[in-house]
């Protein structure tokens, strides 16, 4: 990849694979989750080598809520553990750390340590990581909607003022660039409620990896892979080629 090629300003990660990786083992699903979260740093490593300013991690769905209360109760403890021990060294590294999706359902200590960490790490600009847990598309976008009728309600907006630009102030992550690049390991072809608003014009990677083994060079993959791209935005290439339309991301 040369030097001058494009890298993306938000890189967004469903990161998949890890019940498969375990059960290849014959060990138990949360064995992959635990192996996952080792994926995870080296993810975050490659953002921070490469200048790559933002990274949001699908890490727990609004759906996942609904699988086998005992791979739930591990994932729960598995997230209490990883935001006890990790988020001082995040901190040091400039990380800023924030959480998006529903925090009602998670259990006190868990909501306290996502506030805690977003507290110590609100300064922080070198990385932008968001963790999506608790987090549906579909919600996200039902509660902007919410938002901007309550506004309406109490008599401060008028519907005919709502647009896309409004109602993208109201969802998730409306402050960072949108995802330039989508990546999904464990070779679904699906978006699964992740951020369906968000991801409008993203360039979308797929890869048959279970996350427990994703890498750097993996990473290197997608980033080289998104560098060819040609993202047209509805134009023509010949637009393009002749730069007169900037597209408004
Ligand atoms: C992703 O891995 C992690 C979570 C959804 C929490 P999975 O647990 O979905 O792994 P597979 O898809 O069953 O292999
Ligand atoms: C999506 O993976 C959610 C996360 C990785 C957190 P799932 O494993 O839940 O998605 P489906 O069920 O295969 O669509
Ligand atoms: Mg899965």
């Amino acid at each position: 990849m040369s030097a001058a090629a494009p890298l993306p300003r938000h890189i967004a990660i469903i990161m998949d694979g890890n019940g498969r990786w375990a059960r290849l083992r014959r060990r138990p699903r949360l064995v992959g989750h635990r192996a996952g979260a080792r994926a995870v740093r080296a993810c975050i490593e490659l953002c921070l080598q490469r200048g790559i300013p933002a990274l949001t991690l699908f890490a727990f769905s609004s759906e996942n809520w609904q699988r086998p209360p005992e791979e739930v109760r591990g994932l729960m403890k598995l997230f209490l553990g990883v935001l006890e021990r990790e988020v001082d060294d995040l901190h040091a590294r400039g990380v800023r750390l924030r959480f998006i999706g529903e925090r009602a359902r998670f259990e006190p200590a868990i909501r306290a340590r996502m506030a805690a960490a977003e507290a110590l790490t609100a300064g922080n600009a070198r990385l932008q990581l968001t963790v999506a847990a608790g987090y549906g598309g579909r919600q996200d976008i039902a509660r902007a909607a919410r938002a901007l009728a309550e506004q309406v309600a109490a008599g401060r907006l008028r519907p005919e003022q709502i647009d896309e630009h409004l109602l993208g102030t109201q969802v998730a992550l409306a402050d960072l660039p949108p995802p330039d690049l989508f990546i999904r390991t464990g070779g679904e072809l699906r978006i699964s409620n992740f951020l369906l608003w968000q991801l409008a014009y993203t360039e979308l990677w797929f890869t048959p990896v279970l996350w427990p083994d994703v890498d750097a060079a993996l990473l290197e993959q997608a980033l080289a892979d998104y560098a060819g791209r040609e993202r047209r935005y509805g134009l023509t290439s010949e637009q393009l080629a002749q730069g007169g339309t900037e597209h408004a991301a």
